[in-house]
């Protein structure tokens, strides 16, 4: 059971805190997206629901961004084209910018507009004060992020589904379990 990312493969910790991270990015975006559903007491309902989960998982939020930043990018598998890793790669630091983005701007954006920040009953104090300008940049960050994670991750799947089925190059199989060899069958 190796934890690590090998040289051209990701261990558990970075598979695990990639699933996380799907399931916690798509849904904030389908909550985020719900805060502007139709009435007052949905919208009131989704937006505690989008910043409970935000701020109890903060932390792992910043885990999954902040681990690849720390290990770096493995290399590519023997049988992956050189210039679709760099793509790929490039792509995937877009998504993790896309995500520290909307851990900053949510906050922010919450406290300079005086829109309560709540974690189940408890409102967050604000430690800035009012600001439409602050506001109106970090709704904007918050936006274009939600833009990057949202067609980001419909563009990162129609790739993985490319190197599948057309390449058949293994970067699936890298992302389900550790590779024994890199470009050999994956063994758990
Ligand atoms: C990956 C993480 C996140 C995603 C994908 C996400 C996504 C979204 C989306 C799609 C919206 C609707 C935007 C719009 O209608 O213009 C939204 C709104 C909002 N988000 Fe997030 N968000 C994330 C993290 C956070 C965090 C961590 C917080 C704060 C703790 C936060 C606070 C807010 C607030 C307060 C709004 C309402 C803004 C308004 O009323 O205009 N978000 N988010
Ligand atoms: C069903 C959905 C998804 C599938 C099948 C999938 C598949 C993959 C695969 C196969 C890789 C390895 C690529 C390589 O290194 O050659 C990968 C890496 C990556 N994916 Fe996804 N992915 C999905 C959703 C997402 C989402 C929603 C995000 C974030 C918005 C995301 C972010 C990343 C990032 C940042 C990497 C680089 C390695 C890491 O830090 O985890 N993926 N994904």
């Amino acid at each position: 059971m190796r934890l690590r990312d090998g040289k051209a493969d990701y261990g558990w910790i970075s598979i695990g805190l990639h699933w996380i991270g799907v399931v916690l990015v798509w849904t904030m975006l389908f909550v985020g997206d719900s805060i502007g559903g139709p009435g007052a007491e949905l919208q009131s309902a989704m937006l505690k629901l989008h910043t409970t989960i935000g701020l109890s998982l903060y932390a792992v939020f910043w885990a999954r961004v902040l681990w690849r930043a720390k290990v770096g990018h493995p290399q590519p598998l023997p049988r992956q084209k050189r210039l679709y890793y760099r793509v790929g790669k490039v792509f995937h630091y877009l998504l993790l910018a896309g995500i520290a983005a909307m851990l900053i701007s949510g906050p922010l954006m919450a406290w300079s507009g005086a829109i309560p920040l709540r974690l189940f009953d408890l409102v967050v104090p604000s430690p800035i004060p009012e600001s439409p300008g602050l506001f109106a940049a970090m709704r904007g960050l918050h936006a274009a992020g939600a833009a990057v994670l949202g067609w980001g991750s419909l563009v990162h799947v129609m790739a993985v589904i490319k190197h599948t089925v057309v390449d058949r190059d293994g970067a699936l199989d890298k992302i389900m379990v550790p590779l024994e060899k890199p470009g050999l069958p994956p063994t758990v």
